[in-house]
């Protein structure tokens, strides 16, 4: 018998509790962030922590095994993928990941209102929660550096990919929540798979394995708190909607990244996202995250 403590996050919410759930993420977020630094795209906690991070470095004791072949192909694949080893396939597909995420939030970050502009408690978590992502990119990429990676450049995608990055935040809330939720939801989804192929493949590095797992937690643990924050913008519609966009979003966003479909299970993935409950993250994630009310048992 088991008695699950949280439920679907496709769970149904009427306007009231999610009106409710919004105030509730509004106090949990800014105790989680800190103090935001807008000129930085920044936030206080989270940057003590990078903090602690870089004045406490880990390295591998066996450096990886051809540094070269992680910067030919880590913004596009140039070798034939059964040439590389785990570990730089592991890199190169992480880094492509974070880059869209990165792409993503640039374009946002300008085309949202800033805080001082931000009237509505939408608007604020918004910001902040953008911030967070700013806040991700140097997790990942301090995650980069303890693999000895010290010269990855968060490189552009063309002018024409940036300027759709640009326009999306732009679009009204029916057209632009779903997706938005479902691009958190994939997220977490990759973070969980990612977090068990870092525990096989620096099975032999157990420090920097340790290392790779708290950075990406930091990020899981935020995503997390994303996921249900955006769920929360959406009605019933758009929550059936959102179900029936997991499958397609994933297969589409997965297929542009080749490293993915060679190192994980894409099928599985899409159904953890479809079966999404919270159940699976282990209990100090959720601790320090945050879950709307209706989704809680
Ligand atoms: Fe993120
Ligand atoms: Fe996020």
């Amino acid at each position: 018998m088991s008695t699950k403590k949280y439920l679907s996050v496709f769970s149904p919410a009427n306007a009231e509790q999610r009106k409710a759930n919004f105030e509730d993420y509004w106090v949990f977020t800014q105790q989680h962030g800190g103090e935001l630094f807008e000129d930085d795209r920044d936030l206080g906690i989270k940057r003590a922590r990078l903090k602690h991070f870089q004045d406490n470095p880990v390295k591998l004791k066996t450096p990886l095994a051809n540094p070269d072949a992680f910067y030919r192909n880590y913004v596009e694949i140039k070798d034939d993928l059964k040439t590389l080893d785990q570990k730089t396939l592991l890199l190169t597909g992480m880094y492509k990941f974070a880059r869209h995420e990165w792409v993503g939030i640039k374009g946002a970050w300008d085309s949202v209102p800033d805080m001082a502009n931000s009237h509505s408690i939408e608007d604020k978590i918004s910001r902040v929660h953008l911030a967070e992502e700013f806040c991700h990119v140097r997790l990942f990429d301090e995650m980069l550096k303890t693999c000895g990676l010290d010269k990855v450049e968060w490189v552009p995608l063309g002018p024409i990919k940036e300027k759709i990055y640009e326009q999306f935040p732009k679009f009204p809330g029916f057209l632009m929540d779903t997706p938005a939720f479902v691009t958190e939801l994939m997220g977490v989804t990759f973070y969980c798979h990612l977090s068990n192929k870092i525990n096989e493949l620096f099975a032999d590095e157990p420090e920097v394995r340790t290392r790779l797992q708290e950075l990406l937690a930091e990020i899981t643990i935020d995503e997390v708190a994303h996921v249900g924050q955006r769920r929360n913008f959406i009605g019933s519609i758009g929550m059936k909607v959102s179900k029936m966009l997991v499958k397609p979003f994933y297969t589409l966003f997965f297929n542009d990244i080749p490293e993915v479909g060679e190192l994980f299970d894409v099928k599985q993935m899409i159904k953890d996202g479809e079966e999404f409950d919270f159940n699976q993250l282990p209990d100090y994630m959720i601790e320090k995250s945050w879950i709307p009310s209706y989704c809680r048992a």
